[in-house]
């Protein structure tokens, strides 16, 4: 979630490393921080500044310092509140270690009582700052220890899922980077060299990278790098041709990333289909499979978090139904504490917009440990999720900047929709012309999402949003397909608007939640088009309002009972089920983006969050 930039080269660093922290601001907007070595007394110089990266950018016109080698962050808050006082670079007793670092060291607690009673002081309340002084004491230790023995002396006394770079007074002209559970790699260039999180931080400033593989650290300095394991052993290392692009970005004229990236789905979903077209047969072998292993397929699992399980949860349903096979969509978090039952012929799928997402690639690590197969659905080609699973299909959502996923929700929804067919029509479950159907049923859901954004958002904007942005809870309910939908409703509602968000399934309303329903608490019920689960739907409905409760209906034309008993509703064109879910998400965030703006809320970078969860 944090962000670790570093720059050695014949350049000064201040301007290639602050350009990195703003490319990879979507992982922390906490706090930020500089240091880099004076590039003649070799003295470590340092900024940090509380809050986004704009406030340490301010600092530089007072204090423009700036060195040959230097390291940045930007901080998702773990450990300490999000001060200045806990902001990285970190530093030993002396100040002639700075250390930036992603990912929790988990026993920092007794290092730093020992190192404490070894007369160390710390200033910070963070983990990070037991690896500055732990580097400290063993270097006392053993003064005359070269990198990799110091390093390796440094890492066998951490425990935790850890991406640190250091920079030491002793040692100019050198980053120590390490990689351990967090993403780190390095960008090769011609006299000067990159390490950062992610390669966005210098795609289109050179073109070769190194991925650090687990358990490794590295000695970088402009022109050379040394890899070793953790046994200080010296490793060879592949670099590879780095085909990212850095494509900066803009609003368009909207007043907000959330508000273009939702306008901006139906072109998603038909980028997405022409996409799909162009895979052919050898598209099996992108995603890792046989035709052979899609035949004899018994189970399909989806392993995801946040609103990428909510995709997933969705496409139980495509799956089961479409391909008639048995399909559950897990939360990675739990999954890898669950007792694991390794069987043959399973599918695991990964979804996740950014393939960084440290819960989903542990499951990966674990399904790769017990042999089994697994596919990685993301939004990154050069994303870990990519490089570590059997193989990949690629969401067509483009760069999604604000913290709420919304295009790329769509676009996974898209694909696993599409590969539900395409494997259906493989296993010859539907016939040809379904399947090319499909494809056109999802052109048609893009079309009825802006429609109906296009139609929705006037009595939005001047009248629902206004109206309720004033309650501070909600009860969100579906059935079936809705209730996934309404799970991720009820959490863009909580992320983006800090309205509490209760969901439940529509028919366990009367086994608890209606206790909570009165006049202060709206209930936002998502009906379902088929006749016989829009039927139980109505009956929550009844109950609600029988309850005096406030209720806004997502409803399908035709379901008059349930149009009239709402207080607000919301009227989509009847769809199929599988594919009302992509024709109503778009009034629904639009919905939700207008209650946070009429709330003053801080839509793209909400409070506490980051873009990407790299912390276990
Ligand atoms: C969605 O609005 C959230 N920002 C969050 O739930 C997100 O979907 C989750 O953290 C998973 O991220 P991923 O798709 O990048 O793996």
């Amino acid at each position: 979630m944090c962000s670790v930039v570093g720059y050695v080269g014949a350049q000064k660093s201040r301007v290639a490393v602050l350009e990195g922290l703003r490319r990879l601001e979507y992982r922390g907007y906490d706090s930020s921080g500089y240091a880099c070595l004076d590039a003649h007394n070799h003295r470590l110089m340092y900024v940090k500044a509380e809050g986004a990266l704009k406030n340490l950018v301010r600092l530089f016109d007072k204090n423009p310092i700036d060195g040959r080698v230097g390291i940045g962050h930007t901080r998702w808050s773990t450990h300490g509140a999000a001060n200045e006082q806990n902001a990285h670079p970190h530093f030993d007793c002396h100040k002639t270690i700075s250390i930036v670092h992603n990912g929790i060291i988990e026993n920092y607690s007794s290092i730093k009582k020992e190192l404490i009673a070894q007369g160390h002081v710390f200033h910070s309340e963070t983990d990070t700052e037991v690896i500055a002084h732990l580097i400290e004491s063993e270097f006392q230790k053993n003064k005359t220890a070269t990198l990799p023995q110091l390093m390796t002396s440094v890492v066998a006394q951490l425990v935790g899922a850890y991406a640190f770079m250091a920079v030491m007074q002793e040692f100019p002209d050198t980053i120590i980077a390490v990689r351990k559970g967090s993403p780190l790699c390095i960008g090769v260039g011609d006299g000067e060299m990159f390490v950062a999180s992610d390669v966005l931080a210098f795609a289109g400033k050179i073109d070769r990278v190194i991925f650090m593989p687990e358990q490794t650290f590295a000695v970088v300095t402009k022109d050379d790098m040394q890899l070793y394991n953790f046994a200080a052993e010296r490793q060879d290392f592949v670099i590879k041709q780095l085909d990212a692009q850095w494509i900066a970005v803009e609003k368009n004229g909207h007043e907000h990333y959330m508000l273009k990236e939702i306008y901006e789905q139906k072109s998603v979903i038909e980028r997405s289909v022409r996409f799909f077209r162009t895979l052919q047969d050898n598209f099996w072998v992108s995603i890792g499979c046989t035709k052979e292993q899609i035949l004899s397929l018994k189970k399909v699992v989806i392993v995801a978090c946040g609103t990428s399980w909510h995709a997933g949860r969705i496409a139980e349903f495509y799956f089961e139904e479409i391909v008639g096979i048995p399909t559950t969509a897990v939360l990675a978090s739990e999954f890898r504490y669950r007792r694991f039952f390794p069987q043959d012929d399973v599918l695991y799928i990964a979804v996740s917009q950014s393939g960084e997402t440290a819960d989903t690639l542990e499951a990966i690590r674990f399904l790769k440990e017990h042999n089994q197969h697994t596919l990685a659905l993301t939004n990154v080609a050069s994303s870990s999720l990519v490089r570590e699973c059997d193989g990949f299909l690629l969401t067509q959502a483009g760069p999604e900047i604000a913290v709420a996923s919304t295009k790329a929700f769509t676009a996974q929804l898209t694909a696993l929709y599409w590969l539900a067919n395409r494997v259906a029509f493989e296993r010859k479950k539907i016939t040809e012309t379904a399947y090319l159907l499909a494809e056109e049923d999802l052109l048609l859901a893009g079309v009825l999402l802006e429609n109906m954004i296009e139609q929705c958002k006037h009595e939005i904007i001047d009248e629902l949003a206004p109206y309720y942005a004033q309650f501070d809870r909600s009860i969100f309910l579906g059935r079936h397909i809705t209730y996934p939908l309404a799970m991720e409703a009820a959490l863009k509602l909580k992320e983006i608007a800090y309205i509490f968000s209760q969901v439940y399934p529509a028919g366990e309303l009367k086994h608890g939640p209606l206790a909570l329903v009165d006049d202060k608490t709206p209930v936002f019920l998502f009906s379902h088009p088929d006749p016989v689960i829009y039927q139980k739907i109505l009956s929550s409905a009844q109950e609600v309002k029988a309850r005096k409760g406030k209720l806004l209906a997502i409803a399908f034309e035709g379901q008059k009972e349930l149009i009239d008993l709402a207080d607000n509703v919301f009227i989509f064109p009847m769809v199929s089920p599988h594919l009302s879910v992509i024709a109503t998400i778009g009034v629904i965030q639009i919905f939700v983006y207008y209650i946070a703006l009429s709330r003053g809320c801080n839509i793209d970078k909400p409070r506490n969050l980051a873009k990407s969860v790299t912390v276990l």
